[in-house]
């Protein structure tokens, strides 16, 4: 049977090192880190990603700030409370979750918000330092799958990795870090107009899935012994469930997991992971580890 790899447990034990260092740094006279995220509307996802941010500051000591807005805020409201984030000098690091309502346009709120707060590192600045290996905030999906890869000892230097779906959330930067050196994979990023996906991930040491589509990767897609990460949360109703669906993932868990030599369940795999290289991101940004104040 394969090794499940546990991100529910791996990011527990990340939270916990977070919260003694927090503790560390506080004994030295510093002030908690302070996270703020900003949720625009009621999206059901939103809501809850929003909520396990706040749970998972308390967890690692630091403060939180969520500011909320109705659906119906002007592209010019968003922009002045970042503009008012940027500069207070209170909060280390904010994200704005997205997506965002349709008559906003994202990028232009992405790029307003000051690269040396943007934990989440969707900010160009932050985008392009990690693809040429300089220090930046990196998204917290992929950089969440590279801590599950080093620390369940997965071994990628030279293996053929094939990432499924090309978001600049997830797809691109985990192409860039599963590149760098010291990661040193070979890769191949399939998208939704590649013609040779399925012979692509066969000849896949490790399949990275992130691509929205409820078991999409199948058994005959899937080459014995291969690593399988699945970044998939898609809703499925499910009236047997309390809240009325369950989360699949990218991958049809119950068949392929007995060809793998390690796979990510969802829920509890990449999930919990993300969220936690958040929290590492604004330990970071109270650090000023990355952009000296
Ligand atoms: N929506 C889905 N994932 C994310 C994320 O990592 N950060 C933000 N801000 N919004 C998201």
């Amino acid at each position: 049977m394969p090794k499940i790899i546990d991100g529910k447990a791996t990011a527990a034990t990340i939270k916990a090192e977070i919260k003694q260092e927090v503790e560390r740094i506080i004994a030295t006279g510093a002030r908690r880190p302070h996270l703020a995220a900003i949720l625009v509307g009621h999206d059901g996802g939103s809501e809850t990603y929003v909520a396990n941010k706040v749970r998972a500051c308390e967890e690692c000591g630091f403060q939180s700030t969520l500011i909320r807005f109705e659906d119906d805020i002007t592209e010019e409201e968003l922009l002045a409370c970042v503009a008012r984030l940027n500069s207070d000098t209170d909060i280390d690091g904010f994200i704005v979750q997205l997506p965002l309502p349709r008559h906003i346009n994202e990028q232009r709120v992405i790029e307003a918000i000051d690269h040396r707060k943007d934990v989440d590192g969707f900010h160009p600045i932050n985008v392009g330092r990690m693809a040429i290996g300089l220090p930046a905030f990196i998204s917290a999906t992929p950089k969440g799958i590279l801590e599950l890869l080093r620390r369940y000892d997965v071994a990628t230097r030279g293996k053929k990795c094939v990432i499924l779906g090309r978001s600049n959330i997830v797809g691109k930067p985990m192409s860039q870090l599963m590149i760098q050196k010291g990661v040193d994979a070979t890769v191949t990023v399939c998208h939704s107009r590649s013609t040779t996906l399925k012979d692509e991930c066969r000849a896949a040491d490790i399949i990275i899935a992130a691509i929205g589509q409820p078991a999409f990767v199948t058994a005959d897609m899937v080459k014995p012994g291969a690593v399988v990460i699945d970044v998939g949360t898609t809703r499925v109703p499910d009236a047997t469930r309390p809240r009325g669906f369950r989360l699949s993932g990218d991958v049809d868990f119950e068949h392929v997991a007995p060809l793998c030599s390690a796979i990510t369940p969802v829920p509890g795999g990449v999930g919990p992971m993300t969220i936690c290289m958040l929290m590492l991101n604004t330990l970071a940004a109270a650090r000023h580890e990355y952009y000296p104040a």
